[in-house]
């Protein structure tokens, strides 16, 4: 995969620089072109003379151009790499880094072509244990991940400070076969599709400060649409009640309730060629929200009834208005799993669904792994093994881009 690929590698201030020398060997060994941009810490470690000598160009520590009075070296480097870049490395990914990506700083090269860059972002964390398992970069990564950004996990064993632990930088071989591995997994297939995905759950409110929710964390819905745009496709993440960061390159539109989330999905589902309801959209709706804080009765008072009624159909009324679009659905089920998840495809006239059990584990709500079975038109149901939401995200698409 990395023949011909433009890879930009950001080294920061971290002890294992000296791995990334033999990194740009093997990058540039198997054919890509490698621009490397260091943090002024990093430089302290490794001169960037040696990463010009071995990627065969300039190294870049500086935002500014060397001469501020001449315009031809004012490009905008930052820009212009993530415009060229098929994917980015930051390797060692130092936590201070870690804790300016998370947060978007722009003050440095590495973290200003992070802003801009329009292909997949691997970072490769490594640090002392202490630092590593410090709740603030635990929580940096976790933004992250959330973004869709690949994390290589650092390997645990005895680091430079001679304590032992995780926060190791794997060795380069290891590196250049995960930048590899995420170059294959995120072909340009998509482009030029317009894909909408809804996610996480709804909100019925009862009252001003009450609701009726669902245990949806949103997690499947969001790695979708991150797969969906990493692949090059122009995405649309309608999204319920999550406390999840918006994916990049992804336009997110956020709900509260059923008719919200049912109002946004018809209002782009004319200009869109593939709808993947992922949302855990609410059956039923209080028929009445009390205006004020319904009060607290006394003790020996019996408890109140909440009047409910149905909600749109969002899958079934979409159905009817389909044309060219693609329409995946998903199912949670409970009991009979596939008979009532094959029903389901067929009574919306659906072009696959996605059934998730409760019975699996590892699965559907809140975790960050699932088991799904993909069920296509003609009634072929494949189970999947449990994997992380992103992968059974990517197998979903590769089904998708099969149907016709
Ligand atoms: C000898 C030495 C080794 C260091 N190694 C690491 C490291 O492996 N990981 C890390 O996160 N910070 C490490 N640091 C601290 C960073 O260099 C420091 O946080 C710096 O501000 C990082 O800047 P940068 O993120 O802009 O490169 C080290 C510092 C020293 C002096």
């Amino acid at each position: 995969m990395l023949a011909d690929k433009n890879i930009v590698l950001g080294v920061t201030g971290g002890i294992s620089v000296y791995k990334m020398c033999t990194v740009v060997r093997l990058l540039k060994k198997a054919g890509a072109h490698v621009r490397v941009v260091m943090t002024q810490s990093a430089t302290e470690f490794v001169t960037p003379l040696t990463f010009s000598t071995l990627s065969e160009e300039e190294v870049i520590v500086s935002l500014w151009p060397k001469d501020k009075h001449s315009s031809t070296d004012l490009g905008v480097k930052h820009i212009d790499l993530g415009l060229w870049a098929h994917a980015m490395l930051v390797a060692p990914a130092t936590a201070n880094t870690i804790a300016h990506l998370a947060h978007g700083y722009a003050e440095d090269i590495i973290s200003s072509t992070v802003l801009a860059l329009r292909c997949p972002l691997i970072v490769a964390p490594a640090m002392d244990v202490d630092m590593w398992e410090n709740d603030a970069t635990q929580q940096n990564v976790s933004i992250l991940k959330g973004r869709g950004i690949f994390i290589i996990p650092p390997e645990s064993g005895e680091l430079a400070s001679g304590l032992v632990g995780a926060g190791r930088l794997p060795e380069p071989d290891t590196i250049v076969d995960y930048v590899d591995d995420v170059l294959e997994k995120t072909p340009c297939d998509l482009s030029g599709k317009k894909i909408l995905v809804t996610a996480g759950p709804t909100h019925e409110p009862i009252d001003p400060v009450r609701f009726i929710g669902n245990r949806s964390s949103g997690k499947m819905g969001f790695a979708l649409a991150t797969a969906a745009s990493l692949r090059g496709a122009d995405v649309t993440l309608i999204s319920g009640p999550v406390s999840l960061g918006t994916p990049k390159n992804v336009k997110r539109i956020d709900v509260e309730t059923a008719e919200q989330m049912h109002n946004a999905v018809l209002d782009h589902f004319e200009k869109t060629d593939i709808l993947i309801m992922a949302a855990a959209v609410a059956d039923y709706t209080p028929v009445e929200v009390a205006e004020h804080k319904i009060k607290k009765l006394g003790s020996h008072a019996h408890g109140i009834s909440v009047e409910l009624r149905s909600t749109s159909d969002i899958l079934h009324i979409v159905a009817e208005k389909k044309s060219k679009q693609i329409v995946v659905g998903f199912a949670l089920e409970t009991t009979n799993e596939l008979e009532h998840a094959k029903q389901k495809l067929e009574k919306k006239n659906l072009d696959m669904i996605v059934l998730n059990s409760t019975n699996d584990k590892g699965a559907a709500f809140g975790t960050e792994t699932n088991v799904v079975t993909i069920i296509q038109k003609d009634g072929t149901a494949t189970k999947l093994p449990k994997k992380p939401k992103f992968d059974v995200a990517m197998e979903i698409l590769n089904y998708l881009l099969k149907l016709k």
